[in-house]
């Protein structure tokens, strides 16, 4: 019983708030191996490609992770019949971000006939038809202001971010092998009926333009679909919601830890290999020195959309090379093994900032159970800094940085108990495959989030997250 699992693991790994939540620590690997990370060589995964040949399909591939897929999909015993699935993705391939193109270098992004697409549409007459509309970014030199958000934006007519077209296509297959999956178990038509199906995204445009690939590919007789949204104020998809004591506890693991900085005190060598080219400042204030999160994202938007490394703008010689970007991805994956994973304090920050979206998935699995909701597939479309700390709720064993595309599934499961009453399981996928992490769940506590009693998943939510005002209250402090 997972109870006294928890109260046995209490005084061995120590109370850390006012749940009886506990961290169990990740496996050690290459990715959390700081020696590894820095002296090592090679990138970790597919960072050049959004295809994986099928050979490997279900390795890293930071431009589109694995997914559900009929090939590679187990079917589960038969006497197991799928009641509800719940999907949380991170977006696909995009742009940059606004604030990772300070890099002063020339290539250039292209979005011509690429959207973003935004117009009204109204109920009456030509208000329900009318023309789509594209935004195309534009700079003017007439005005002044322009280059204080920094040259990323000239010349170029991208709105940064934005999903490219080789990731509205990625959403597309994403949702073309989703539905190869699971329309027939879930008896989804090919136009989406509202009653059964959900979709969620954030306030970021970029969760919209990949929901229209993906239900193109998922519902091909549907054009016009309303997708949920939360106000900032409080989404806990985009855990926007604000959450004071989360955000104290993991600056005390980050920029307050030794164990933290002594990644980029050993990595300063790497920063001015990459600053020479960037031209960014040895004291840089926009976060270019505090994670290697920017570099990161600049070097790996470029090649997932196959264009080439940066060289410097004043010495064309001057240029990052493979070998130093493989060494920033490999810095990437342990930051993020780092927040969600391995520091200590890394569960009780996710519990608290992500805990909010853990309860709502806990009341649809309720319904489901109660038999008070027809809806039969939620689909969330949301961010890295989302699956990150749910990662970090469902302890995975192996943390990495959730790349585009990544996707977590849980799939709530009936059988009929000798005693003919109905029982319900939970399986949980991740990269199409049942999750492997550290909890002490599944059978003999393997850890294996395959067929687990779904009250043995409430039990460990109730100890490590608590209920919605115990949650509220534990925020505020
Ligand atoms: C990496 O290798 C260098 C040179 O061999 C060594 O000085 C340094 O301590 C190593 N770094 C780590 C983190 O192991
Ligand atoms: C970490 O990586 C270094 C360098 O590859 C290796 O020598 C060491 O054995 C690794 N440590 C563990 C615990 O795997
Ligand atoms: C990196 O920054 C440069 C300059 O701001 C910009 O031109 C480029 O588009 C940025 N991003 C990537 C991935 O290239
Ligand atoms: C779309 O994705 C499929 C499958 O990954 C790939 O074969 C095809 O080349 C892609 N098309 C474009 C235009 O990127
Ligand atoms: C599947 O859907 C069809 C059409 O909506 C409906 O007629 C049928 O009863 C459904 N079957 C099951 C098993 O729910
Ligand atoms: C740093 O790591 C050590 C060893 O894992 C741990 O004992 C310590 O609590 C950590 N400190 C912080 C602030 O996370
Ligand atoms: C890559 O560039 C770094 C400097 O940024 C240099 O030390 C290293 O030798 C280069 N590697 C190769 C294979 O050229
Ligand atoms: C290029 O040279 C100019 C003038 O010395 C300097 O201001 C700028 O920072 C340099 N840019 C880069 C990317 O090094
Ligand atoms: C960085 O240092 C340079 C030279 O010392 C100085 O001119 C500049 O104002 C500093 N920038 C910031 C953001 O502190
Ligand atoms: C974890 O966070 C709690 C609450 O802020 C704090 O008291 C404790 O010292 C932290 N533990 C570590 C190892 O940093
Ligand atoms: C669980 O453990 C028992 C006894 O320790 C063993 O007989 C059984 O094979 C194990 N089951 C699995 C699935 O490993
Ligand atoms: C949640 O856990 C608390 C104690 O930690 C317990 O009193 C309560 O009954 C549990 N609630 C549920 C719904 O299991």
């Amino acid at each position: 019983m997972i109870l006294s699992l928890f109260q046995l693991t209490f005084s061995l790994a120590g109370l850390t708030s006012a749940t009886n939540l506990v961290h169990y620590p990740p496996k050690l690997t290459n990715l959390n191996n700081l020696s590894f990370v820095l002296n090592g060589s090679g990138a970790p995964g597919i960072f050049t490609s959004s295809i994986t040949p099928d050979s490997e399909y279900g390795i890293y591939n930071w431009c589109n992770m694995p997914h559900v897929r009929t090939r590679e999909y187990q079917v589960p015993a038969s006497d197991y019949t799928l009641k509800y699935i719940e999907i949380i993705q991170r977006h696909h391939k995009r742009t940059p971000y606004a604030s990772n193109t300070f890099f002063k270098e020339d290539i250039s992004w292209d979005c011509t006939g690429e959207g973003p697409v935004y117009y009204g549409k109204g109920t009456i007459g030509v208000t329900s038809d009318p023309t789509v509309v594209q935004w195309s970014a534009y700079t003017n030199p007439e005005n002044p202001f322009t280059n204080s958000v920094g040259p990323g934006f000239v010349g170029s007519n991208c709105a940064f971010p934005q999903i490219t077209t080789g990731g509205i296509n990625d959403s597309y297959i994403h949702g073309a092998d989703l539905r190869a999956v699971y329309a027939e178990r879930l008896n989804l038509s090919t136009a989406l009926d509202p009653n059964m199906f959900k979709i969620r995204v954030t306030s970021n445009p970029i969760t919209s333009q990949v929901s229209g690939g993906l239900l193109h590919g998922l519902f091909p007789d549907s054009s016009d679909v309303a997708a949920l949204i939360q106000a900032d104020a409080f989404d806990s998809l985009s855990a926007s919601y604000s959450c004071p004591v989360a955000d104290s506890i993991f600056t005390a693991y980050t920029t307050g830890s030794v164990n933290w900085t002594e990644h980029l005190e050993d990595g300063a060598v790497l920063y001015e290999e990459l600053d020479a080219v960037s031209g960014i400042a040895v004291n840089d204030t926009a976060g270019w020195h505090t994670s290697f999160d920017h570099y990161y994202d600049n070097l790996s938007a470029k090649q997932c959309d196959s264009k080439p490394l940066p060289c410097s703008v004043n010495d064309t010689s001057l240029c990052v090379n493979q070998s130093l970007a493989d060494t920033v991805f490999r810095l990437g994956s342990y930051e993020y093994s780092y927040y969600y994973r391995d520091a200590f304090n890394s569960t009780l920050f996710g519990a608290l900032s992500y805990g909010a979206w853990v309860l709502e998935l806990v009341g649809h699995l309720k319904e489901q159970i109660e038999g008070t909701s027809e809806v039969k597939y939620f689909h969330n479309v949301a961010h890295d800094d989302s699956l990150g700390p749910l990662l970090g709720i469902l302890q995975i064993s192996e943390m990495v940085w959730p790349g585009m595309g990544s996707e977590i599934v849980f799939e709530l499961y009936e059988k009929p108990s000798s005693s003919g009453s109905s029982n319900y399981f939970l399986r949980v996928l991740w990269g199409g495959q049942p999750m492997q992490t550290s909890l002490p769940l599944g059978t003999n506590s393997s850890g294996l989030l395959e067929m687990i009693p779904v009250e043995d998943f409430f039990d460990y939510v109730n100890n490590t997250i608590g209920t919605g005002p115990e949650l509220f209250a534990a925020c505020q402090g």
